[in-house]
């Protein structure tokens, strides 16, 4: 998976005079716009200048798509006339054509998105940027009945939230935390409300200061919460909105990876007691959510992980080759596949249980203080469930519900997101197994997990202690091996 949002390239931009489309574009999605000029062409005759002004243009090219922040670049048409102007195209990004089509022989077969051919015509640039803009975003409905909204995937998809948000909403509280890009508006009058970071900051104490605050922002039934930030934030946000004025609207703008994929999603809102984790709670639909892919620019590396372990599980509960696909397409592919479980299972009463897939072993290496947040968490969360998907695979192999090639196939997917697959050396699987006994999905005898199998990924009651315990042992021994002493 690339590891960062793309770039889009605009092609024909600069040389065709249409960069005015280029900056209306960049303003669109929010962007920076960044020009690379077409190189002056030396005249006839003068020796190699045609490929000392093809280098200066790709070396500009890959310049500018060295660039972290994502941006919207104007490349001249010359650059994909070389196989290496075509390679550093689709490297760079989502490639748009603007004008006629380029040759389909052109076309090379790019690890990038497949390229975009956008007729500009004599149409107004406003018009192109709108073709443009929606052709980079998926939107997806999340189809229930009155309580139903769309989940826009996309750059720039921030930009939508003043007209996402109800109409009737005249003040707007927004919540957020410190760290969190708050490049945002709403179109409205807005008190912005910080909460703390990590899941201490998931409690009741925080849904108290944030309705405390809704009331000095004088937040009526009619208004809109705002939740801008991950997991914790849209979690606490909704609860809150739910709870406030006995239900007040949320719109969800997820800014890390697990919550674009995961959190934001299908109306689970809570914190924690000192108890346990989302302890207390409430089934609150947003009435939109908007996952704006540059958000993701400045996610550190940890939170990228732990949203790749989430991601990963997907590609097990129905979307084969996800790990292939642009980030865009990843994530709405995700979206598309919660939305589809939560349609079906709104309240978790059973197939919304697939989604805990991986999360068996993942909350027991939690509660063991294996895998958690903070800068000395062995493992992030992410990881713990790329574990337990890997566990879960082998798992299912033994009981004889998959065939060995389909554990082959999720190794090969968490390799390919960079994820672990065997357990860390030196574990006790014993305690593991003592946790897992007290997860809130285990029923009567044996333990429960959620396993692959000929009807997919469902869960499975009664799976031996032994068994497991077993199982663990070998992986933590495989992987201390791997690691040699
Ligand atoms: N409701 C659900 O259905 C559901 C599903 C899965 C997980 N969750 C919950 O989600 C939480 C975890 O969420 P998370 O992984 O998003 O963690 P998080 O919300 O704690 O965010 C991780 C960190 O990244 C920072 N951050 C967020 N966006 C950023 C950005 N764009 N750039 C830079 N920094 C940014 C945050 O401030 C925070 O410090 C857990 O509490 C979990 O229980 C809920």
């Amino acid at each position: 998976m690339r590891s960062r949002p793309e770039h889009v390239v605009l092609v024909g931009a600069a040389a065709s005079g249409e960069a005015g489309v280029g900056r209306l574009l960049a303003t669109a999605l929010r962007r920076p716009f960044l020009e690379i000029g077409a190189a002056p062409r030396l005249p006839a005759g003068s020796g190699d200048g045609r490929e000392a002004s093809g280098a200066a243009e790709l070396a500009a090219l890959r310049a500018a798509a060295a660039r972290a922040e994502p941006a919207v670049i104007a490349a001249p048409r010359s650059l994909v006339e070389g196989a290496a102007g075509q390679d550093a195209l689709a490297e760079a990004g989502a490639v748009v054509h603007l004008g006629s089509p380029p040759e389909p022989s052109g076309g090379r077969e790019g690890a990038g998105t497949p390229a975009l051919a956008v007729d500009v015509g004599r149409r107004p640039p406003s018009e192109v940027v709108a073709e443009i803009v929606s052709a980079l975003r998926r939107r997806i409905v999340l189809p229930l009945r009155e309580r139903g909204y769309e989940v826009v995937v996309g750059p720039g998809a921030r930009a939508l939230l003043p007209e996402v948000l109800p109409a009737g909403a005249r003040h707007v509280a927004l919540v957020t935390q410190a760290g969190v890009p708050r490049d945002v508006e709403t179109g409205r009058q807005t008190a912005v409300v910080e909460i703390g970071t990590g899941e201490r900051a998931k409690s009741l104490r925080t849904i108290e200061e944030l309705c405390r605050a809704f009331a000095r922002a004088g937040l009526r039934r009619s208004d809109a919460v705002v939740a801008l930030g991950g997991g914790v934030v849209c979690d606490t946000a909704g609860f809150a909105a739910a709870c406030y004025l006995r239900g007040v609207a949320l719109v969800n703008v997820a800014t890390t990876l697990l919550a674009q994929v995961d959190a934001a999603i299908g109306g689970k809102t809570g914190v924690n007691l000192p108890e346990g984790k989302n302890l207390v709670g409430a089934f609150w639909q947003p009435s939109a959510v908007l996952c704006d892919t540059d958000l993701l620019a400045s996610l550190p590396e940890r939170e990228w992980r732990s949203g790749l372990g989430e991601v990963a599980k997907y590609a097990f509960l129905g979307a084969e080759g996800l790990e292939r696909l642009p980030l865009v397409d990843q994530v709405a592919r995700c979206v598309e596949l919660k939305a589809s479980v939560v349609a079906a299972d709104e309240r978790e009463a059973g197939p919304r249980m697939a989604l805990n897939y991986g999360h068996t072993l993942a909350h027991a290496l939690e509660a063991a203080g294996l895998a958690g947040e903070g800068p000395d968490a062995p493992l992030r969360h992410g990881e713990a469930v790329a574990l337990g998907v890997a566990f879960a695979a082998r798992l299912a192999e033994r009981l004889g519900r998959i065939p060995p090639e389909r554990v082959a196939r999720h190794l090969e997917v968490l390799a390919a997101y960079g994820l672990p697959s065997e357990l860390p050396a030196g574990l006790d699987a014993g305690a593991l197994v003592e946790f897992m006994a007290r997860d809130k999905k285990a029923r009567g005898e044996g333990l429960t997990f959620v396993l692959d199998g000929p009807d997919g990924v469902e869960p499975v009651h009664g799976v031996p202690a032994e068994l497991v315990v077993e199982l663990l042992e070998r992986s933590a021994a495989s992987g201390a091996r791997r690691t040699g002493p």
